[in-house]
Order: structure tokens, then C-alpha cells, then sequence
């Protein structure tokens, strides 16, 4: 199954793909995940990214598809693959089919922007591993310790409400236009065109993860 997740920041995009990967046997690939290990590394990539991102904008176009592609070319991806904040842009979307990458499902995750901030304001992350989890809503079973590693969990530099407020204004500019553009598929685009599925992003992380599962199987996966 090749599957985009497509919605607001903070939506539930991570949470939810981290299961279908893990149900389905499939790599997620997080494009805000490999641009956080880019700026933990300090690499050519990260020093590039580092200030856009802590101003909750979007970085350029370019690198962000190169970097894409090159992943979605690794062996692990031939069983297909889960894309997370990738495309959220319209060149993004354009480039994928230029590149003839097919998807199959595109699923957006539908939630009202207060709520966002709510949700944001308590996540918690594991910087190495990428492992999400919220204070009240999806804690770890030991307070600020990852499941996995028992290592410490921080809190992102672009989870201030201020910068949210900011990547909900630029998702609104610059990745709702890529609901209609997956539900208008363009007929002579070189790809088919993938099934869309709207899915409300309200109610426990349980109770999502099972709506998504019952949509999945509805288109055949
Ligand atoms: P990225 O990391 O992709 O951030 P995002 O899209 O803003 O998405 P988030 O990771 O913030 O949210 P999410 O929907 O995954 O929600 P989550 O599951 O964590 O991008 C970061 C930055 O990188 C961008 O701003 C941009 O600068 C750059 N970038 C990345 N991709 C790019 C691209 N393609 N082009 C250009 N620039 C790009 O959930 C949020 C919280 O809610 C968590 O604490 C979670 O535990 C909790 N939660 C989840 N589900 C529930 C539920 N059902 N009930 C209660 N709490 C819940």
C-alpha cells in the first residue's frame, strides 16, 4: 500500500501512521522527522531548514523533493510506503507524478484548528526515534520516559503556540488546495489516480486508529 496522510499540523498524521506501519508492514516516512534529524546533525540539509522551520513555515520545494525521492527509491519502500507531511504543496504533489509515483490511498485527517492547539501544546517527543506521545491524551507509562528506550522526551521547538497558530495558517495557504487536487485527480496526469478518504480526526487515538483501519479495508487494503 502506497498511502499519504494529508491534514493540519498536530491532526494525528504521526500518531496514526506510526499503527499502519506497523500493522501493514510498511515504512512511514516523515518529512518533518528527517528534517529534524537533518538539524540535529547539522548538516548542509538542517542548517537550511533549522530557522524555517522554527518560524513554522514550509521549506523550499526542491529540497524537500529530492530528499523524497531518494528515500522512496530504498529497498524498504518496494512493499509500499506511508508518507507523512509529504506533499503539502502543490509543486510537491505535481512533482511526485512527474517522478511517476503512484498513490493509493490519499487520507486526510480532518480536525478544527482549536483543538490543534490544544493537542500540540502537550505532545512530547522522542528526538531520536520520532515517537509521539501527549501529556494527557497518549502519555508513556513512565512520565516524560519513551516506552521503548526509557530515554528522556522533550518538547519541539515549533510546538509553541505562537508557531502553531502560524503552521495552521500556512497548512490553510499551502496544503488544503491538495484536497481538492486528490479529489479532482487530473484525468491526463501520468499516474492513477489515488482513492481519497476523509476521515474526522476527533475522539481518543483508539478510536481514530480503528475508524482509519475500517476505511482501509472499505478500499481493499
Ligand atoms: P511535521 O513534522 O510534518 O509537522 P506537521 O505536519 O506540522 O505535523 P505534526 O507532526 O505537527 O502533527 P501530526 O499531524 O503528525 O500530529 P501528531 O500525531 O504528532 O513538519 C514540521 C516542519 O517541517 C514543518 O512546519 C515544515 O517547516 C517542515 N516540513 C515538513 N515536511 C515538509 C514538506 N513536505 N515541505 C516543506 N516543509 C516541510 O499529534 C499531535 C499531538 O496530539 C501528539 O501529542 C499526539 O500524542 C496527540 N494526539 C494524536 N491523536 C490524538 C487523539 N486522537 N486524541 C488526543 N490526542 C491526540
Amino acid at each position: 500500500m502506497r498511502l499519504m496522510m494529508l491534514g493540519c499540523p498536530g491532526a494525528g498524521k504521526g500518531t496514526q501512521a506510526q499503527f499502519i506501519a506497523r500493522d501493514n508492514h510498511i515504512p512511514q516516512i516523515s518529512t518533518g522527522e528527517m528534517l529534524r534529524q537533518a538539524v540535529a546533525l547539522g548538516s548542509p540539509l538542517g542548517l537550511k531548514a533549522k530557522t524555517i522551520m522554527e518560524e513554522g513555515k514550509l521549506v523550499p520545494d526542491d529540497l524537500i523533493i529530492d530528499l523524497v525521492k531518494v528515500r522512496i527509491a530504498e529497498p524498504d519502500c518496494k512493499a509500499g510506503f506511508i508518507l507523512d507531511g509529504f506533499p503539502r504543496t502543490l509543486p510537491q504533489a505535481q512533482a511526485l507524478i512527474d517522478a511517476e509515483i503512484s498513490l493509493d490511498v490519499v487520507l486526510e485527517l480532518s480536525l478544527d484548528d482549536e483543538e490543534i492547539v490544544r493537542r500540540m501544546s502537550g505532545r512530547i517527543v522522542h528526538a531520536a526515534s520520532g515517537r509521539v506521545y501527549h501529556r494527557e491524551f497518549n502519555p508513556p507509562k513512565v512520565p516524560m520516559q519513551d516506552d521503548i528506550t526509557g530515554e528522556p522526551l522533550i518538547q519541539r521547538e515549533d510546538d509553541k503556540e505562537a508557531t502553531v497558530r502560524k503552521r495552521i495558517e500556512v497548512y490553510h495557504a499551502q496544503t488544503k488546495p491538495l484536497i481538492d487536487f486528490y479529489r479532482h485527480f487530473p484525468k491526463d496526469a501520468r499516474v492513477p489516480a489515488p482513492q481519497f478518504c476523509r476521515i474526522s480526526g476527533l475522539g481518543s487515538v483508539e478510536e481514530v486508529a480503528a475508524r482509519i483501519h475500517q476505511s482501509l479495508q472499505k478500499l481493499g487494503f
